[in-house]
């Protein structure tokens, strides 16, 4: 498929917006993909304008309390430039699309042994969701970025966006304002053993 060896990470957008029925023809081949024992784990929130903007004031929050006070990855501090970064980004693009595990839970207490099983395939089962939406994106001629930092502000957004699953994280949608070359890949012969 061309748009596999197409897509991108955009980091750059323009200011156009996104038709609606586009992003139902991205969302819809989301919930196409599949999904341990079915379980279609995936919820999509479509941010916009206005409420974007209050969205990212509390990631913002977020981020900056996790700079400056209590931290919930306190081993992670390197990361946080570039989740502002990101931040950055999610401002610029006109759409912001947030993901929720509806089965997942709190990140950020202990979890069993079933219940990490579990969470593995649900993750699993989102991930193949999104990129089935990064590709439509691609065909449809967008931008798309895959979010994880979203996890510094996790207790900031979860709170905003009234999530009772777990936060995975979020995709930026747009027109592309950038077409960056392709992102180095490891060899196949060190991902790949043929026995
Ligand atoms: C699960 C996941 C989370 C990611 N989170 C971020 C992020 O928070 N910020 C960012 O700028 N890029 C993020 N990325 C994009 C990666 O940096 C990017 O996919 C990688 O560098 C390869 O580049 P490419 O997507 O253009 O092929 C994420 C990608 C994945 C799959």
């Amino acid at each position: 498929m061309k748009e596999i060896s197409d897509r991108r990470s955009i980091r750059k957008y323009k200011e156009d917006a996104v038709n609606k029925a586009d992003i139902e023809i991205i969302l819809k081949a989301g919930i196409l993909a599949p999904s341990a024992k079915n379980r279609q784990p995936w919820k999509y929130y479509v941010y916009a304008g206005s409420e974007k903007n209050k969205l990212l004031e509390c990631m913002e929050s977020g981020l900056v309390r996790e700079r400056d006070g209590n931290k919930l990855l306190p081993n992670s501090q390197n990361g946080l430039p570039d989740a502002f970064n990101t931040l950055r980004i999610m401002k610029e693009a006109p759409i912001l699309i947030i993901i929720e595990n509806t089965n997942g839970l709190y990140p950020y207490s202990e979890i069993d042994a079933d219940n990490r099983v579990t969470e593995i395939c649900d993750t699993l089962s989102i991930g193949a969701s999104v990129q089935n939406i990064l590709l439509t994106a691609t065909e449809l001629g967008y931008g798309t970025l895959w979010i994880a930092n979203t996890c510094f502000a996790y207790d900031e957004l979860v709170n905003f966006i009234d999530i009772k699953g777990q936060l995975v994280g979020a995709i930026s949608l747009g027109v592309l304002n950038e077409v960056p070359n392709q992102r180095p890949r490891k060899e196949f012969d060190e991902v790949v053993e043929f026995r």
